[in-house]
């Protein structure tokens, strides 16, 4: 049987390239399902493929980015599709000692959080996260990647204490989804990759700030994305 990878994005134009370049189908929508989480299917590289988005909100009309629905996403999409690997696919801001504008960085380290803080003995491990990741140098082989640690919060700037949270785990790529993505994959039992590509550097204080470097460079950041993910496909055996 070829093996199943599901990819999980958050946002539609992060996805865009990669749906389009593997011709891949949209999926009907779950009536089991309250909330759309927009699918997409095909064949790749011998592979079964499925890409879930987080979907938009009905409320505001844009994508649901962050860990909620990354959770919900994740969650509904291995009970209906049981992958054998769990993909987690997007953007991410990036010190600039440490990355370039679209690099690609991955993780061989646990994904941590650093916005969920609880000092009480226990929950404040509970509350960081160690979530671990299948890193094969296989899967990269051929192709130009950092790895580093892969830090989550639900928040696109970045406060002095989110900072120092940051730096204190030696965090490369700050985005939004991983821990959540990563977190599901560990209650399931099933192997978890992150592919993150650089729109922004947090540490740059210029006329830009990350928000508009974001903006800026989303779509540079997606195509390069696509090409990673395509390589990355090819080399899974
Ligand atoms: N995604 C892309 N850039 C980000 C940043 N600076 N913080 C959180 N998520 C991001």
């Amino acid at each position: 049987m070829s093996k199943r990878i599901l990819i999980i994005m958050a946002m539609a134009a992060e996805a865009r390239p990669i749906i389009d370049q593997l011709g891949l189908h949209e999926l009907p929508a779950n009536p089991q399902l309250q909330s759309h989480f927009p699918r997409f299917q095909g064949e790749f590289a011998g592979k079964e493929i499925v890409i879930s988005l987080n979907g938009k909100s009905t409320e505001y009309g844009v994508d649901r980015i962050g860990t909620e629905f990354a959770a919900l996403s994740t969650q509904s999409a291995i009970v209906e599709f049981a992958p054998d690997l769990i993909i987690n696919a997007g953007t991410c801001g990036a010190f600039s000692a440490d990355a370039d504008i679209a690099d690609i960085i991955t993780s061989d380290q646990p994904v941590v959080y650093h916005d969920h803080r609880v000092p009480l003995k226990g929950f404040d491990r509970f509350a960081m996260g160690a979530y671990p990741t299948a890193y094969c140098p296989e899967y990269f082989q051929g192709i130009e990647h950092k790895p580093g640690v892969i830090t989550t919060g639900n928040s696109l700037d970045m406060p002095d204490i989110d900072r120092q949270w940051i730096m204190q785990n030696q965090g490369m790529a700050k985005e939004m989804e991983c821990a959540a993505v990563a977190a599901t994959a560990h209650l399931y039992g099933i192997d978890f990759l992150p592919i993150k590509s650089v729109t922004d550097h947090i540490d740059i204080d210029i006329e830009l700030d990350n928000v508009e470097q974001f903006l800026n460079n989303l779509s540079k950041a997606s195509q390069k994305l696509s090409e990673t993910l395509i390589r990355v496909l090819t080399n899974i055996k």
